[in-house]
């Protein structure tokens, strides 16, 4: 039988949201179409059905993640993973692209050129609010915060992820760090799987992102919360102190731009803006 590969279309959000239950992500529809919404995708069709895809999510005109590349267990071994990733890399044109490779996808990813970087820790459980009293410098921002916090992303992530905070806005809260008048850092809620999703958090230093998640930890308590984090933060320890245990992960990869992929060891006490949490494997 024959395979086509075509753009996906919005009607095949219901049967994409079977593809990823069979592979054991925790996807909502609502989760496809925050992610489909500000990506274009290839759809591998058998027979009138969906039996693979994967997407390309642009940041501006430099960088892009891949992501949700699935294929049906019946159709793999066939070199379908590796027809879907090439065309979604087409889609990406020239920009840097970034993905989170699982076990089964890291070795095509490297057949593909895409270079292993940092080991990406999945945290998730009933979260313990920090016996330490809170901040008062963390609160809720209004309805408008989510443009500052994008423009903080920009300079934590190095890609403009303006669209997909927008997305963000309509479905997330977005709690901010102030200093000197200022937002100095941020932590994103949303639901996402099972239940909620702390992500992305943008801090400058180690102690500002512990403040940011123990307030979001307090303002969820009793929630079923995620938190993808990577090794070099060093936040795992302190997040299954605080009841979201260790459960996975997967590699950052990334293929093509000039960025170097390791940060230096030492970073200068309140130096730069850094990514401590995802917003998901899929987007980064
Ligand atoms: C990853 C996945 C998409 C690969 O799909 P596929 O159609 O089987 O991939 P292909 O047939 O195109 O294989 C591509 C290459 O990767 C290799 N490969 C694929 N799966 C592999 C595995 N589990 N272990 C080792 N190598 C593997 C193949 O050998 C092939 O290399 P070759 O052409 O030199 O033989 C599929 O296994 C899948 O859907 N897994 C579950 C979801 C997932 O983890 N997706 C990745 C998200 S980052």
């Amino acid at each position: 039988m024959s395979i086509e590969l075509t753009r996906f279309r919005s009607d095949q959000l219901d049967e994409a949201v079977l593809l990823s239950q069979a592979v054991g992500w925790p996807h909502r529809r609502e989760d496809w179409e925050l992610n489909t919404g500000i990506s274009v995708g290839v759809a591998a069709v058998a027979d009138g059905r969906l039996v693979g895809t994967a997407f390309m999510t642009p940041f501006g005109e430099t960088c892009a993640a891949i992501n949700l590349v699935i294929v049906d267990a019946a159709w793999r071994g066939r070199g379908l993973g590796r027809r879907l990733t090439a065309a979604a890399l087409d889609l990406a044109g020239d920009r840097e692209c970034r993905l989170v490779a699982t076990e089964d996808g890291l070795p095509l990813y490297e057949q593909l050129g895409f270079v292993a970087g940092q080991a990406v820790r999945q945290h998730q459980g009933i979260g313990r609010a920090p016996q330490v009293p809170p901040t008062e410098h963390v609160t809720w921002a209004g309805d408008d915060g989510w443009r500052i916090c994008a423009g903080l992303d920009l300079a934590a992530f190095a890609a403009d992820r303006r669209d997909l905070f927008e997305a963000l806005s309509g479905v997330a809260r977005f709690a901010v760090l102030r200093q000197d008048g200022e937002t100095a850092g941020f932590a994103v809620l949303r639901p996402f799987g099972r239940g909620w999703v702390i992500g992305p958090v943008v801090a400058r230093t180690d102690a500002q992102a512990r403040d940011l998640i123990g307030f979001v930890l307090r303002e969820s308590q009793g929630h079923f919360l995620r938190l993808d984090t990577t090794a070099d933060t060093g936040l795992s320890d302190w997040l299954e102190a605080h009841g979201l245990t260790h459960a996975g992960g997967g590699v950052a990869m990334r293929r093509g731009g000039h960025r170097p992929d390791h940060r230096p060891p030492h970073r200068p006490p309140g130096g730069d803006l850094r990514s401590f949490a995802l917003v998901s494997q899929a987007l980064g």
